[in-house]
């Protein structure tokens, strides 16, 4: 029988069954794989020196550049490889990244502009590219099955139609997803739009993508995959653990962004309301200030501090409730014309709904390895689970039938955003507002979401957001059809 133990370890347990043979040598392979094959947790005792908080600056993503600008794209060429990052102090770790960088570069897109992304793989193993809560063809969503073979590049084209949202890219190589995005496979995709502009929010050096995540560490300073989720104990902001970020006594916009697999944060400023203005679709219909502010795995928060409210010389110590995740340190003034409207941006109005679905999450726990269920079976990439005719609006009940083991999960659902309605056993949580591509579902709970499915056809997923799940099957396939 089951025991709580091997629960918490559903993770790895789950992979280890589920993961392709073996592909390659990269850092990537060696530990995860190597302690799934044997079902032993990877060594956590000699762990890395604990790491002082606030020792270390807050970088913020390098910002890509396009190589072509003409004829009206951005084009970009990004190599996906293996390097070594400096995250703790001092210390050399083996990750995988997006160009280089543990937190890959960001791309900062305007609406109406397409951008066009050639992604190169010179790993020794597959590897894709999925532009997290966008709105692209389905040649370009970086499906499970799509992926990028060593050696080979693919070009992604993204138009860039939908309003200007903070969103993200990912892997999402079949069964690898979860190892590879906790080997540093993220990054940030801005849209900016000429609305957001007008309302003059802070822009420029005051506009900060900041990546949340955790990581666990052994003697060596190497990343620990598999195993229990809930022993990454290190807390990083853009890849640096628990670091001050100095910023001058005025506002700015932190667009954060939950980069885990598999992870909850209930962030707090010490009591001083965060203003969350935008969330994963783009702006809010009007600012919201929250003292605390929760985020799932790939959920983001677009929030406004305004730090002119203290005296310089001031810390404020953004917190997790596992402990501090980042110091800002009010060192300077300067001057700020930015401001945060009353009003920023009306919610569209979804025609009413033709189709009603039922969507179910569980794990089959019967097995040597748990497996991951979407209405009961798990992901098969040849079964499209769902026709959906384009221009259709629809609603979405998404149940979480994990009740036994009390299993939380989250619902993301590729090529468009939905509004949710409302839940079922439980209140309405604080970020169902606004347009969302990512919510959390707790066990015995479930949630309405509506969206309409327009523009694209073909095959999009949809999945439980803690990687570990899906890696291990909580997937299914929609199909749009003309
Ligand atoms: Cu963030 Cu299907 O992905
Ligand atoms: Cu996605
Ligand atoms: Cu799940």
């Amino acid at each position: 029988m089951l025991n709580r133990r091997r629960l918490l370890t559903l993770g790895a347990a789950a992979g280890g069954a589920v993961l392709l043979p073996s592909v390659g040598s990269s850092p990537a392979g060696a530990h995860g794989r190597a302690a799934h094959v044997h079902g032993v947790r990877p060594a956590t005792t000699g762990r890395a020196a604990a790491v002082t908080p606030f020792t270390v600056r807050m970088p913020v993503p390098p910002v890509a550049q396009p190589v072509d600008t003409a004829s009206g794209v951005d084009v970009y060429r990004i190599g996906i490889r293996s390097t070594t990052a400096e995250i703790l102090p001092g210390v050399r770790t083996p990750v995988l990244t997006y160009g280089g960088s543990f937190v890959g570069p960001t791309i900062r897109a305007r609406k109406g502009r397409p951008v066009r992304v050639t992604f190169g793989n010179q790993l020794a193993e597959h590897a894709n590219v999925h532009l997290h809560g966008a709105h692209v063809p389905a040649s370009s969503d970086g499906h499970p099955m799509d992926v990028i073979a060593p050696g080979q590049a693919r070009q992604y084209d993204y138009p860039n139609t939908q309003q200007g949202a903070t969103l993200w890219y990912h892997d999402h190589s079949h069964h690898l997803e979860a190892e590879h995005v906790y080997r540093g496979l993220h990054g940030f995709y801005v849209i900016e739009d000429d609305d957001e502009r007008l309302l003059a929010l802070p822009s420029g050096g005051y506009d900060v993508p900041i990546l949340l995540r955790d990581a666990l560490f052994d003697a060596n300073g190497q990343l620990v995959f598999g195993g229990n989720p809930a022993d990454r104990d290190v807390i990083l902001a853009n890849g640096r653990p628990q670091p001050y970020f100095p910023v001058a006594a005025r506002k700015y916009r932190f667009r954060l962004l939950n980069g885990t697999t598999e992870r909850v944060f209930t962030l707090n400023l010490g009591g001083v309301p965060l203003t969350q203005i935008a969330t994963d679709g783009g702006l809010l219909p009007a600012p919201i200030p929250r003292t605390e502010l929760e985020l799932g795995s790939a959920e983001r928060a677009d929030v406004v501090i305004d730090f002119s409210r203290f005296p310089l010389g001031t810390q404020l110590v953004l917190a997790d409730t596992t402990g501090p995740v980042l110091r800002f340190d009010v060192v300077r003034s300067a001057e700020d014309t930015s401001r945060v409207p009353d009003r920023l941006r009306a919610l569209p109005t979804l025609p009413p709904a033709t189709v009603n679905r039922e969507v179910s999450f569980s794990f089959d726990l019967s097995g040597q390895a748990p497996i991951g269920l979407m209405n009961g079976v798990p992901y098969d990439p040849a079964r499209n689970d769902f026709t959906v005719k384009r221009g259709a609006t629809e609603i979405w009940r998404i149940y979480n039938a994990d009740t036994e083991f009390s299993i939380p999960h989250t619902f993301h659902m590729h090529l468009t955003q939905f509004q949710v309605l409302d839940r079922e056993g439980l209140p309405a949580m604080q970020q169902d507002v606004g347009l969302k591509d990512t919510v959390q579902v707790a066990p015995g709970t479930a949630v309405r979401v509506k969206a309409t499915f327009t523009e694209y056809t073909g095959r999009y997923v949809y999945h439980c957001h803690f990687l570990e799940h899906s890696s291990a099957g909580m997937m299914a396939t929609m199909e749009i059809v003309p």
